[in-house]
């Protein structure tokens, strides 16, 4: 509530504007305090005498002013001018129970859907094929999975798109490995060692050169179409998304194999596309290759570059496969918004590729398309996240002592499950706190993996929710009585009726800016803002009346819920006992 009467006062004052010489630096001045007498109101504001002098006016008539110039707002039952000049705000406490009562109604929780539904295409996880799910996918596949939930919450289409590195030239080296391996075992393969498999392959490759000759061949002959290798490639890709599948399950991640448009599927519009650039001008040929060459592009040194886009032998690029994927997205989606979680390692990429798309016209000036970039995850020194030897941590491997952490957790402290009740707990809890320490901070920064951060009970964390969600089922197993007719009166209830209030425009904010950690940081406050409630207000202690009771009942009901449903937009689980 103290947000809104800020946002009300500034409203004023930017109307006085007009007529009076407000300084610039306003927004950061001004104080909104409780007030410690409730005669006096909930809020006061100091501002009138702050600008009194400065303006060369007397402070209560400013103050008469600003209250003449405030925004009509039914949060705000009233206000009063007092002693020198202070403003003081009466919040209507009646009209949030009754938009409290109305969100315990609504199984959406007070949230509208969208004005207009739009078409959105989301870019997202993108692993390679026979590769490691490296640490910029886990942070991709999070995020953008939280930011598709919050969408689709919202009523928007969404297309979630699964950009996978299926294509290039180094399936030749991997088709000829996968048949020496074949060969040599005499079965099928596992490849749950990619990092073993790709790494023996490109030896092979570079150590045995009939291996790299056939290696080569079979580079031509699956880009010519042929049944062998085509089938071999599928092969790859099939174990490749197998496997990560595995792991979006058990990550409760949405994606599913039906989402897969891997590079490949854009290979046959390549030569279309380049040759469109190039008999509309836009693309010239340079030296054998085919390139473009815009104003906007420069190096470092301010020199003009040229993007390319066909190589001189022919092969194609990663840029020129992006540039049909824009082409693709618009014309068979009928994307309104087309949004990409990529490492910020590839935003000039994605700007070059995205130029060429506008200038061509495949991507229509009302279509908006944003990089939605992420930083990198470091280890505790700082360094980019790796294992003791250099190597990409494996997911698996990284969600494997999650649970083993938190199962020694348990331990610790000792309350005993049900062995099936336990397991359940500890994947929650420990997929959970992985998955929220990468949302809960701002995307744009690079953030540290830490295991005691991550896994603590108190602070910013998932196990922190979670426990606060479990903590209120536990007081509705302790009662038969029901949420009732919800009053507020008490000072921490109000706080706790503005958070909850609040809820539906920071699921908006979530699908404006995708930015998961904002709503991380709404739950966050939500809690401490439950738990300062719950120990101020009795609920079911002896002496609390019927009616108050059954209100604050319904306060704990509605906290319950807006949690359990905000970690659902994040992708996180709640449960009812921990
Ligand atoms: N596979 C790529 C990588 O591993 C990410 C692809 C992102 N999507 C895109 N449209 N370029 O870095």
């Amino acid at each position: 509530m103290k947000n809104i009467v800020a946002s009300l006062v500034l409203a004023s004052l930017n109307k006085l504007k007009a007529d009076f010489d407000i300084p610039s630096d306003i927004e950061s001045k001004i104080r909104i305090d409780r007030t410690k007498d409730k005669s006096h109101g909930d809020f006061a504001t100091n501002i009138a005498m702050l600008l009194a002098k400065p303006l060369g006016k007397n402070p209560r008539q400013l103050a008469e002013l600003i209250v003449a110039a405030l925004p009509q707002d039914e949060r705000v039952a009233k206000t009063e001018i007092a002693g020198p000049g202070f403003i003081n705000f009466f919040v209507n406490s009646d009209h949030q129970a009754s938009q409290l009562q109305n969100m315990l109604q609504d199984e959406r929780l007070g949230v509208p859907l969208a004005a207009t539904a739009q078409n959105v295409v989301v870019d997202y996880s993108a692993p390679n094929v026979a590769k490691e799910m490296a640490v910029h996918h886990i942070r991709s596949t999070v995020i953008g999975d939280a930011v598709v939930r919050v969408l689709e919450f919202l009523g928007h289409k969404v297309t979630r798109a699964n950009h996978v590195g299926d294509w290039g030239t180094q399936f030749g080296m991997l088709i000829a490995y996968l048949e020496k391996c074949e060969n040599e075992s005499g079965q099928g393969m596992d490849l749950s060692d990619f990092e073993a498999f790709y790494r023996e392959a490109k030896r092979c490759f570079d150590e045995d050169e009939s291996f790299a000759t056939k290696a080569r061949s079979y580079v031509v002959r699956l880009q010519g179409g042929d049944s062998y290798c085509y089938d071999m490639w599928q092969k790859l890709v099939k174990m490749t998304m197998d496997q990560n599948q595995a792991i979006y399950d058990r990550l409760n991640v949405t994606l599913s194999q039906k989402d897969v448009m891997g590079e490949s599927l854009y290979n046959n519009m390549l030569p279309q596309v380049v040759e469109d650039l190039m008999s509309r001008g836009i693309a010239v040929e340079d030296q054998g290759a085919i390139v473009v060459y815009l104003d906007e592009f420069k190096n470092k040194e301010g020199e003009k570059l040229g993007i390319i886009i066909r190589k001189s032998d022919g092969g194609y690029l990663y840029t020129t496969t992006d540039i049909a994927c824009v082409k693709y997205r618009v014309e068979h989606f009928h994307a309104n918004r087309l949004m990409y979680f990529i490492d910020s390692r590839q935003h000039q990429h994605l700007e070059a590729a995205w130029k060429i798309a506008r200038i061509a016209g495949y991507l229509p000036e009302d279509v908006t398309i944003e990089h939605d970039a992420f930083g990198m995850m470091l280890g505790k020194d700082g360094k980019p996240f790796k294992t003791r030897t250099g190597g990409t941590v494996k997911l698996k491997d990284l969600l494997d002592e999650a649970e083993k952490r938190v199962d020694a957790m348990l331990t610790e402290r000792g309350t005993q499950y049900e062995p099936q009740e336990r397991a359940e707990i500890v994947h929650k809890i420990a997929i959970g706190a992985v998955k929220y320490a990468d949302l809960s901070k701002n995307r744009l920064t690079d953030y540290i993996f830490d295991w005691e951060q991550m896994l603590a009970f108190e602070g910013n964390t998932a196990p922190y929710l979670q426990y606060a969600y479990s903590r209120i089922q536990s007081i509705f197993r302790k009662t038969d009585k029901q949420p009732g007719n919800i009053t507020i009166t008490h000072e921490a209830e109000e706080a706790l009726a503005t958070k909850l209030l609040a809820f539906g425009e920071v699921v908006q904010s979530v699908s404006n800016k995708a930015m998961p950690h904002l709503l991380c940081t709404y739950l966050f406050e939500l809690s401490g803002t439950f738990m300062r409630f719950y120990e101020a207000c009795p609920v079911l202690k002896d002496g609390v009346d019927e009616q108050t009771c059954s209100s604050r009942l319904a306060l704990c009901a509605l906290s319950a819920r807006v949690l359990k449903q905000g970690l659902n937009l994040l992708g996180i689980e709640v449960m009812e006992k921990m």
